[in-house]
């Protein structure tokens, strides 16, 4: 059935309470190997939340007016802009950015963010960026395109290895330009003392840039001024993990900055003037966000910032804080459960529980809770590769074998652990679902015949073949490909 807005509760959103009511698709039936559907429990928000039903209403309110921005003269391309460019304001305020300052640069996720600062930053063949073993694959790699990136290890109970992580700044000598940590990890959940870590980096002469794809949509976040020790020098996030899954990112940092230098990728949008010699760049955000924006997905993400703010930041951290109290509290009387980070003081975690079941693959174990109990969740190694070996306590020669295997086509037996992640909306019941069926799994009272995918290392239930197109229309059929004779 298509999508009718207006069909839901379309009330405002003040508490945590009301933002249950404020979530697309939640009553959404799914099936289950048994034959029977039950509403879908969604404790994958680590990777993607739903959407927010404000969210939506503020797209269908804009799209009669929707046009490109910044360009054009009519009515509508005006209101465009001042509206696209008001999310950019949004996203800053969210942050405790000074806008005076600083650019609010719209990407289309935290992995772009990233490249784009790496790309941007001008580094020598001898500067170092200094980062974390805890880090999400997109808080690395695009750092080791383009300067040499040293990684602090961690302590026995998961956290940054923080005496390490000021010796190696204080070793430094100078050549470390920056230091790149996540806000709030994707496996443990574990938050950074970021400011801690912005001082120390600023009197070593580096900047900082925190990854707060994992904390943005869960505790508030103060950039603080720009003269302040403490002051967050660069910061990213992405709108699909906060209830507005339109394809946007967040990237802020100085104007002066990213007035400096070229644009990561040119072309349109991004000059004042061309000659067929040279271009004079426009002033940053602009400058850096080459091509037609997306423009739909800044009005979403200013939308869902709205709602965030009413309710208040502190109070769904609060919420949160109990829904993984809980989560923890419940699953530790299942037994035969491993958890990987700390399970105390929690206080210091956003809503993420990585976990594996004694004895069972974890690919197994995601597959039943999905297939049998209709419940959403994530498992494998959820690009940390490094962080999630050291936690399983994977040795360098068994690493050394497993990526011979992976290299040969065989994900079969790469590590990994099960990961339930909590979003605002989320319930006791939803947690209760989850941890009544670890605890079936676990006394081994699942039903069905699972067999594992040797390439993708995924398990999949004998006849469970559901028919998407019936749950969801535009899911199919796929249009067949055309034969090579006829292709063009
Ligand atoms: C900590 C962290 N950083 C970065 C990313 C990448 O975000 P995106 O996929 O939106 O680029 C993720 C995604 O899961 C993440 O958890």
């Amino acid at each position: 059935m298509p999508l009718n807005v207006s069909q839901h509760d379309d009330g405002p959103c003040r508490s945590v309470a009301d933002l249950r009511k404020a979530i697309v698709g939640l009553d959404t039936p799914v099936p289950l190997l048994d034959g029977s559907e039950r509403p879908y429990v969604f404790l994958d928000n680590a990777a993607s939340t739903p959407s927010f039903r404000p969210v939506l209403r503020a797209i269908e309110d804009f799209l009669p007016w929707y046009s490109g921005v910044h360009r054009g003269t009519g009515f509508k391309s005006l209101l465009a802009t001042e509206v696209f460019d008001a999310a950019h304001d949004a996203a800053g305020e969210f942050v405790g950015a000074d806008l005076e300052t600083n650019a609010v640069i719209f990407t289309k996720n935290t992995t772009e963010c990233v490249n784009k600062l790496a790309a941007r930053y001008g580094f020598g063949k001898e500067d170092v960026v200094l980062t974390t073993l805890l880090e999400h694959h997109s808080n690395d790699l695009p750092w080791r395109k383009h300067a040499r990136v040293v990684h602090v290890g961690m302590t026995h109970d998961g956290h940054i290895d923080l005496e390490a992580l000021h010796a190696a700044l204080l070793r430094g000598n100078g050549r470390v330009r920056l230091v790149a940590v996540s806000g709030a990890s994707n496996i443990t959940g574990l938050c950074a003392p970021i400011h801690q870590i912005a001082r120390w980096a600023h009197g070593a002469g580096a900047k900082i840039f925190v990854d707060a794809a994992q904390l943005a949509p869960h505790h508030a976040i103060d950039m603080l001024p720009d003269d302040h020790p403490e002051h967050i020098d660069f910061l990213a996030f992405s709108a699909h993990k906060m209830y507005a899954p339109f394809g946007t990112g967040v990237l802020i940092g100085p104007r002066t900055f990213f007035g400096q230098g070229d644009p990561d990728a040119v072309g349109g949008g991004v000059v004042d003037i061309v000659t067929l010699e040279k271009a004079v760049w426009n002033r940053p955000p602009q400058k850096e966000e080459a091509g037609s924006p997306n423009v739909i997905g800044g009005i979403a993400l200013g939308a869902a910032i709205k709602v965030l703010r009413s309710v208040g930041m502190d109070a769904i951290a609060a919420h949160e804080l109990d829904l993984l109290s809980y989560a923890y509290q419940r699953m530790a009387t299942v037994g035969k459960v491993a958890f990987y980070g700390p399970t105390d003081h929690l206080e210091e975690k956003v809503g993420v529980m990585a976990f594996n079941v004694d004895g069972l693959h974890h690919s197994l174990v995601a597959a039943i809770l999905g297939t049998e109990g209709g419940l959403g969740v994530r498992d494998g190694c959820f690009c940390a590769h490094p962080y999630v070996k050291e936690l399983l306590g994977v040795s360098p020669e068994e690493d050394a074998v497993l990526t011979a295997e992976v290299i040969a086509g065989d994900k079969s037996h790469m590590p990994g652990m099960v990961r339930a992640s909590f979003g605002c909306y989320n319930t006791h019941d939803d947690i209760d679902a989850l941890v009544d069926m670890v605890e079936r799994i676990a006394k081994g009272q699942y039903k069905g015949n699972y067999t594992q995918n040797r390439a993708t290392g995924a398990f999949t239930a004998e006849g469970f073949a559901p028919d998407f197109q019936r749950y969801c229309r535009i899911a199919g059929p796929r249009v067949p490909s055309r034969p090579h004779s006829e292709a063009s």
